[in-house]
């Protein structure tokens, strides 16, 4: 197994103090930094949007990776492309022409993402993997940090890992909701090469210890 990338999950870190927060991620050693968006209608949480993506790209370089919870999300790409993000993901359930959506991300000059619920099959996907460059498996629900990883997504992890392959294109594969030190190891063991983690990571005084500790996971 590879050593995997980690995106720390913002979701988890003190709002009272974010540009701070973000700045601590960076030098902690997060290779990315994941930024949940949740619109109270697609998930039964609020979070933030483009005026706060905007605000914190200025005091990082590391690639912004948003995760949007968000329906619909086409009227909004636009907006987080400018926010500054890298990678722009979105769930198949969020608008009716997922083939689209991933074309406008990519129109904007951004990586595209397609987010797969704990119930949505790896079939979703399968005829847009020329227009992705990230599959996100969901562990959890969306809409909450700090829930338990749903143990049956590892045999998706899997079943994607195998349809990437089959491709031989560079599509990333990542995982978001209760990843911990303990969950890491059997999400890289089936095959993902990128890891979220909220609770795991902001949750814990020392940030890089953290972070090195699901990297180190793999080994
Ligand atoms: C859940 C979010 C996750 C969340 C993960 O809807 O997509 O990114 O922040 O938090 P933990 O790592 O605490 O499960
Ligand atoms: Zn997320």
């Amino acid at each position: 197994p590879v050593s995997p990338l980690i995106a720390p999950s913002l979701l988890a870190a003190d709002f009272s103090r974010l540009g701070e927060e973000v700045e601590a991620i960076a030098a902690a050693g997060a290779d990315w930094l994941h930024l949940d968006i949740m619109d109270g209608h697609f998930v039964p949480n609020i979070s933030f949007g483009p005026v706060v993506v905007k605000a914190l790209r200025k005091r990082t370089t590391i690639p912004f990776d948003v995760h949007l919870m968000i329906a619909p999300a086409d009227p909004y790409l636009a907006a987080f492309a400018e926010a500054g993000a890298d990678l722009i993901s979105l769930h198949p359930e969020a608008g009716p022409h997922l083939h689209r959506s991933l074309q406008t991300i990519r129109a904007l000059g951004k990586k595209a993402g397609v987010v797969l619920n704990p119930a949505t099959p790896v079939e979703a996907v399968a005829h847009v993997l020329d227009l992705t460059d990230l599959i996100l498996v969901m562990s959890v629900n969306p809409g909450f940090g700090g829930q338990s990883f749903i143990e049956s997504q590892l045999s998706k992890i899997a079943a994607l890992r195998r349809m990437i392959d089959a491709t031989g294109r560079h599509i990333h594969l990542q995982v978001d909701g209760g990843v911990t030190a303990k969950t890491a190891r059997s999400c890289i063991e089936a095959g993902a090469d990128v890891l979220v983690a909220g609770t795991a990571v902001f949750g814990q005084t020392d940030y890089a210890a953290a972070i090195a500790a699901i990297r180190g996971a793999a080994a």
